[in-house]
């Protein structure tokens, strides 16, 4: 039998991406021997750079994660001798000839499989592949190609990109990255829910009130702003990342484990949902700020933004799923830049107990007295359930305590990159993290009129300070619902 090798071509291996994720995430794949025996990298983008000039380029960025780790410097030297660099335009057939036959010469007397990850802006994604495909295609191994978001700007392009991908891929030819599957706690939601009697059983309206999805991060656009500001929050990080937390957390116990089982359980939950209508969303946008002494800037102050920008970097958001499992609850999505704190949660409040013995021991505020679920996905991964508790002594009073689940306390190792997972399952063809066109349309169908309506009548987002909390319109959203935001712990 011939043994085979693969290629795994980075196509932008300049870019902040592949510099900050994908080299090192190949890097760790490879110290941790989940690397095949026959393994090359290719890095592919316009700048003239020579092999050498690559490795010093990545090296940069490579860890052992845990520093001093043995063998590491080694390891580093085994992998970067395995790294090259092509120079070439995105759109010319000529250049992504000139490296498939470099690919050739690697790939000689073995059966070539190759790996393109696509970490380029989506304007170019058809050139790449249309000029890729021509020379890949006399191969007898497989060809897979990994694109990141963003996948159109709403349905329409979404559609026109997926149509023009599969002039020259196959569905099952194409893994689109969400990093946010790769992430340790959103893999283990299924696991939570399926294999453990606790929870499965409380799993709809009968018990939770509400489900809460929260994305917070610390810091602004910080030169991205040019990319960010065409897409804005809704479309970086609600339509893809919370929707696909949210689809895992409430879609059917799929068939089995299988990709397609899973997917189709996703692509049902989120066609069972209800389009996002305009009063049950509001968006906000960080303004300049003093803090400690210090200056923050406002969105707007980013250079390669627009002065009167009206891009969200905030929104709040109200979903609801119309199957008999979720019926009237409302799933709440919140997502924000330059706020108050880095972290992302997954909050499942409780109903009331029933008829609660124990009321008067909490006073009026039946809320201090439910049960609540978190999932904190980062950082600092944790679980923990809070409930009511007696306080040890004399006398009858009761205290609200934490089951607490803390990664770091119960699996003292370090949690792989969420790319590591992501690029591990690409070489391995398991498709069960990628999103599957039909999911994808699924996802643009619940955004797109939304979106639209906020750019047609030019919907101001509320401002907010840097470093906040963000909007206050987010509270009068959840107080619509009876829902009040749990705080980042
Ligand atoms: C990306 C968004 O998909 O996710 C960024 O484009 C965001 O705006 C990033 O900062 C957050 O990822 P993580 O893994 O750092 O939470």
């Amino acid at each position: 039998v011939m043994e085979s090798t693969i290629s795994i071509t980075v196509v932008g291996a300049s870019g902040d991406l592949a510099k900050k994720k994908i080299f090192p995430a190949l890097f760790a794949l490879y110290y941790e021997g989940f690397l095949p025996k026959h393994f090359t990298v290719f890095g592919y983008a316009r700048s003239k750079m020579t092999d050498e000039e690559l490795r010093t380029m990545v090296s940069k960025t490579l860890t052992c994660r845990i520093d001093q780790r043995e063998n590491c410097g080694d390891k580093m030297e085994q992998f970067l001798k395995r790294c090259f660099y092509h120079s070439g335009q995105y759109n010319s057939e000529e250049n992504f000839a000139e490296l498939d036959k470099k690919l050739r010469e690697k790939e000689v007397g073995k059966v070539p499989n190759r790996l393109f990850y696509l970490s380029i802006p989506p304007n170019i994604f058809v050139d790449v592949v249309r000029c890729a495909s021509y020379s890949a295609s006399s191969s007898t191994g497989w060809t897979r190609v990994i694109v990141e978001k963003p996948f159109g700007r709403d349905s329409e392009s979404s559609a026109e990109l997926t149509r023009c991908l599969k002039l020259y891929l196959n569905e099952d030819q194409i893994f689109r990255i969400d990093h946010y599957l790769g992430k340790e706690l959103v893999e283990n939601l299924s696991v939570l829910r399926f294999s453990n009697l606790v929870f499965e059983p409380l799993w709809s309206r009968n018990y939770i009130r509400n489900v809460q999805f929260i994305f917070s991060e610390d810091f602004g656009t910080e030169g991205r702003g040019g990319y960010f500001d065409s897409y804005g929050i809704i479309r970086d990080i609600m339509q893809n990342h919370l929707l696909q937390i949210l689809a895992l957390f409430a879609m059917e116990t799929p068939v089995s484990l299988d990709a397609e089982d899973i997917r189709n359980e996703k692509v049902k939950v989120l066609r069972s949902m209800r389009p996002l209508q305009l009063d049950d969303v509001i968006t906000g946008q960080y303004k300049g700020h003093m803090k400690g002494g210090k200056a923050y800037p406002a969105y707007t102050d980013d250079p390669t933004v627009p002065n009167d920008s009206l891009t969200a970097t905030f929104a709040a958001a109200a979903l609801f799923i119309d199957n008999a499992r979720w019926d009237g609850v409302p799933f709440l999505m919140k997502a924000g830049k330059a706020l108050h704190k880095r972290g992302a949660e997954i909050r499942v409040q409780f109903r009331h107990v029933p008829g609660n013995l124990y009321k008067r021991t909490f006073g009026t505020d039946l809320d201090k007295a439910t049960n609540e679920l978190v999932i904190r996905v980062q950082p600092d991964e944790t679980i923990y359930l809070k409930i009511n508790n007696k306080i040890p002594g004399l006398g009858m009073r009761l205290d609200r305590s934490n089951l607490d689940l803390h990664y770091a306390a119960r699996y003292p190792r370090e949690i792989p990159d969420a790319y590591e997972r992501l690029l591990l399952d690409a070489i391995e063809g398991e498709r069960r993290l990628f999103i599957r066109s039909d999911e994808l349309d699924a996802a643009w169908a619940l955004f797109s009129p939304l979106l639209k309506e906020l750019e047609e009548k030019k919907i101001a987002p509320e401002l907010y300070p840097y470093g906040s909390r963000g909007p206050v319109g987010a509270h009068y959203l959840a107080a619509k619902y009876n829902v009040r935001w749990g705080d980042l712990s």
